[in-house]
Order: structure tokens, then sequence, then C-alpha cells
């Protein structure tokens, strides 16, 4: 990466010249501070609608509104200065008509100041893809496991395992990469599909339970924080497990407040060396 790149926040360009050159680092973010813990150490900051169930505790991806999808983008936006950030189309803010999907992407381009958005959908949408790239929004695919599909694809299951389902995942990302996408995440899907699509098209593939063929990798942050409760998908990792260090953090804070050994002298204001005027005096 040139020194140029790393002193200004990274462009759906630059992510794109990444392919074949370098892998590419994605992690979700939702909040201000959160990102700029983040932002040295990735190239772009994924506002994904998965705060739904990470940050709201809903049970799926459906409820998000644009509304919030806008305010958590700005919180990023504010908290970031390096890193590309892509936000993600809710539900049904998008699929009606491209016409649409244009208009919930001018908010939320205008409203952030994001560099890009995230939609999930294959052939069926290919024309929107088109017609959003041709009117300067930056977009990033979602093919393989479309967590807002769940409903119609029967729950979170790996995808592409039969032939017709890897054919599917294939059409799907040729389809989304001709169409102008800057680049595409593929998600839960088999590595022999993965493979086949980042070989057969020219934007890069980041993977989530894809495999380490993938241009790029994204993952859900609390998951690697040990922040997402104790069940997680097979393809997280955990580096860290902080939900043990918040959780002994508030148990000593409760247990220094019923002591009463907090706060001490050091977290109290200092009483003035000339006493305050009385009520009577200060008159
Ligand atoms: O919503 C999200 O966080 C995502 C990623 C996990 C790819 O779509």
């Amino acid at each position: 990466m040139s020194a140029e790149i790393k002193t200004r926040r990274r462009t759906s360009r630059d992510i794109r010249l990444m392919k074949n050159q370098t892998p590419i680092v994605v992690l979700t973010a939702y909040t201000a501070p959160m990102a700029r813990m983040l932002d040295e150490h990735v190239d772009v900051l994924l506002v994904g609608d998965s705060l739904g169930m990470v940050v709201y505790g809903m049970d799926t991806t459906l409820a998000v509104s644009l509304d919030m999808m806008i305010a958590h983008g700005q919180a990023v936006m504010r908290g970031s200065k390096k890193s590309l950030v892509i936000i993600d189309l809710p539900f049904a803010s998008y699929q009606e008509s491209k016409e649409q999907a244009f208009r919930a992407c001018a908010r939320v381009m205008a409203e952030t100041g994001a560099g890009g958005v995230k939609l999930e959908g294959g052939v069926e949408m290919a024309e929107t893809v088109r017609f959003l790239a041709e009117r300067g929004i930056p977009v990033m695919g979602h093919v393989g496991l479309k967590p807002q599909s769940v409903n119609a694809i029967g729950g979170f299951r790996a995808q592409g395992r039969s032939d017709e389902e890897a054919a599917q995942v294939m059409r799907d990302a040729k389809a989304i990469a001709e169409a102008g996408a800057f680049s595409l995440v593929i998600e839960g899907t088999v590595e022999p599909v993965a493979r086949a699509v980042t070989e057969a098209i020219a934007i890069p593939t980041i993977g989530i339970g894809a495999s380490p063929v993938c241009d790029g990798q994204v993952l859900v942050t609390e998951d690697i924080l040990g922040l997402a409760g104790d069940i997680s998908p097979k393809f997280v990792k955990r580096f860290a497990s902080l939900a043990k260090d918040v959780e002994k953090a508030a148990a000593t804070y409760a247990e220094e407040v019923r002591a009463r050994t907090f706060p001490g002298p050091e977290h109290c204001y200092p009483v003035p060396a000339t006493p305050l005027p009385t009520a009577r005096s200060g008159r």
C-alpha cells in the first residue's frame, strides 16, 4: 500500500485494486469507540445489519431499519479516519425497485458521508446494482448465504454443497460483478465454490465462512472479541475473551460500591482551601 493511501481515507477504488495484491481486512463496527479502536488495523469498516442481532438482541436482521443503519453509520464515520466505511442496506429498503434502492443509498451517502453501501442478492439484484453504480454509488455485493433471505433458504445454512447451489452462487457472483459492484462478500459457502468465484470475477471477494481462498476476510467484531455469547458459528475464531473481563470489572465495581471503598478520595473533587461562602455571608 502506498504512503499516500496510508494517510487518507481508503476508497472503493483502493479496495478494488487490492485484488491479487494483498489480502483485504474487514471488520464490522457499529459505534464510534469501536471504529476508533479498529480503524488503524483494517481496510474496511462494515456497518453491518448484523447490528440488529449483535447490538439490539434481535433474532434476525429483518427488523433493522434504514434510520438505524444511518445513525450507526454516522457514529462509525465519526470514529474513523482511514478505513473505507460501507453501510448495509437493510431488508426492505432496496428490493422493491432500483429507484427505491437509489433513494435509500442517497440517504445513506448524504447523511453519513460513508464510502459505499452493501446489499444482498445475486442475479435478481444485478439491474439494481448497475443502476446504482452508474449513478456514482459504490456497491459491495453479498452472495452465498444471505441472512436477509433466511426465511426463504430455510435457516442459516452453508451454501454451494450441491451442484445446483454451486452454479447459483457462481451465477449470482458473476451477475453482481458484471453489474459494476466494486467487491463481493461471499458468506457461508464451501471452499471450492468460493475459489471458483474468486478466480472467475474481476473484483475482490471478501469471505465470511468461505475459506481462505477469498481475496479478503470479514468477521463480526463482537464475535472475534468474545462479546457475542457462548455459541458462535464454525467460521468464527475468537481472538479475545472480553466478556469475561467485562463481567469481572462489573463484579469488582459492584463489590466496591457496596463496601463503600469506591469512590476513594482520589475520585472526589477537592474542597477549596478558603471556605465557601455560606448562604448568609455570601449575600
Ligand atoms: O451484517 C453483517 O455484519 C454482514 C457481514 C457479516 C458480512 O453482512
